[in-house]
């Protein structure tokens, strides 16, 4: 059994939201002058995607946007995290803007208003225009350069309703998993080019968010990074250096630089290669945020592995954790783990989980309901924990469930469902599912406690 969730840990003002992004459910990838993005390529790619699945059709938010708000009044949730589509405002990544793009997502704000929901927009989820990556995509410096200017313009046209803004969604997977492990966008398998996207993800992160400030003043503006908690399998000396490392790898080598401590240096020597550095650049990188966005969604569990690939450490599987339907372990400690860690070590002072949600393989009962305990009991199980962190001090002011919506999960296809409602992908239904149903109960508790 769960234990019973302490709704009084959260403030009377805590957001409570859902989260999405523009390749996972717009769908109309051609469609008012969008230009290709690097997902289409990768998933047009045969064999890149469980099922050669793609985004051209998702869950066609792009034309059923007003009824994913309704769906979204209907659980009561005041904030809506979404991502813009680069390709969509600048179809060749720099140069002229598509002005058919951009009057999308300025209806989609005004609906959202309209619905008394507050948006937060990330403004790069991934999907880098292919004309850029042609150009070199993240292994140049000039990426960096193009996402502010990307940033100023959407900045520039929404930015006197929507205040909330994060620069990118978890660089981590953009670098590490896109450039080095080859199982994303644009798929290399090169450390050199990987340390590279890194650096320049992070320097576009921070050239951004400096655009976004000027382009809107009263923006508020986070960066977005996942993260796991990371355990040696054991106490041996090799296992603990080892998850060390993978520490490194996975959580200091992107949260250190961008609180002014540069790049860890054990992991530069590890990785052996010379960063692109350019004077200025820590500073820009250290640009001061208002906010953290933490995703967070399983452990990290490792041993040695002096002959694999950096970080030289194997991810072994726990005994006696759950695991969802992507085999990942579930341990909702390790989320109050990470938010401490954020407040005590790295000193932030507004925090926000920006994602956090479980795949299991829904089936709609004959009666058209969708009964999913179990991603129910992980959604309880979260918000325990972030209950927990807000009583030990973490500012912890809104938690966003991944997803609103079953969508396109990257190399895993449609097949992985993250939804807090079922989405049919052959009559485009929607259904709202337990765990949907659960998350409108606790909001609505919540609030009663407030007024
Ligand atoms: C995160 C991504 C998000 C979604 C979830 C399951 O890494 O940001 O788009 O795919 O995982």
């Amino acid at each position: 059994m769960s234990e019973p969730l302490d709704l009084a840990a959260f403030p009377p003002h805590f957001t409570w939201g859902t989260a999405t992004s523009a390749y996972q459910i717009e769908g109309a990838v051609t469609e008012d002058g969008r230009g290709p993005s690097i997902w289409d390529t990768f998933s047009h790619t045969p064999g890149k995607v469980d099922n050669d699945d793609h985004g051209d059709v998702a869950c066609d938010h792009y034309h059923r946007w007003p009824e994913d708000i309704a769906l979204m009044r209907r659980l009561g949730t005041a904030a809506y995290r979404m991502s813009i589509a680069w390709p969509r405002v600048l179809p060749a990544g720099d140069g002229p803007v598509n002005a058919a793009g951009l009057d999308f997502y300025d209806r989609l704000v005004d609906g959202l208003l309209d619905a008394g929901i507050t948006p937060n927009i990330t403004l790069y989820h991934w999907d880098l225009p292919q004309a850029l990556q042609d150009r070199g995509g993240w292994t140049s410096r000039d990426t960096a350069e193009h996402l502010a200017a990307y940033a100023s313009v959407v900045a520039g046209r929404l930015g006197d309703r929507v205040t909330q803004w994060a620069t990118l969604n978890e660089p981590l997977c953009s670098g590490w998993i896109g450039h080095l492990e080859g199982r994303m966008a644009p798929g290399l398998t090169d450390l050199t080019a990987a340390v590279h996207a890194s650096y320049h993800l992070l320097l576009g992160h921070g050239l951004a968010a400096r655009a976004i400030r000027a382009a809107a003043p009263g923006a508020r503006i986070g960066l977005v990074t996942n993260h796991s908690t990371v355990e040696a399998a054991s106490t041996r000396p090799e296992d603990v250096a080892a998850a060390t490392r993978m520490d490194g790898h996975t959580n200091r080598w992107w949260l250190d630089p961008v609180h002014g401590r540069g790049f860890p240096a054990d992991m530069r020597e590890l990785y052996g290669v010379d960063l692109p550095e350019r004077p200025g650049d820590p500073e820009t990188i250290a640009a001061p945020l208002d906010w953290h966005g933490l995703n967070y969604y399983f452990p990290v569990t490792v041993e040695d592995d002096p002959h694999g690939p950096v970080p030289h450490a194997r991810e072994v599987h726990p005994a006696g954790l759950p695991r969802t339907g992507m085999d990942w372990p579930v341990d909702a400690g390790g989320l109050e783990t990470f938010l401490l860690r954020l407040t005590d070590d790295y000193g932030v002072r507004s925090l926000y989980v920006t994602e956090n949600g479980s795949a299991f393989s829904d089936t709609v009962r004959p009666d058209g309901t969708v009964d999913d305990p179990e991603r129910a009991r992980y959604l309880e199980q979260h918000l325990a924990a972030c209950a927990r962190a807000l009583r030990k001090g973490a500012p912890l002011a809104g938690y966003y469930a991944w997803s609103l919506l079953d969508n396109f999960e990257w190399a895993y296809g449609y097949d992985k469902r993250f939804g807090l409602v079922h989405v049919d992908y052959t009559t485009q239904r929607r259904t709202i599912k337990t765990s949907g149903h659960r998350y409108a109960d606790l909001i609505r508790a919540h609030r009663r406690l407030h007024t």
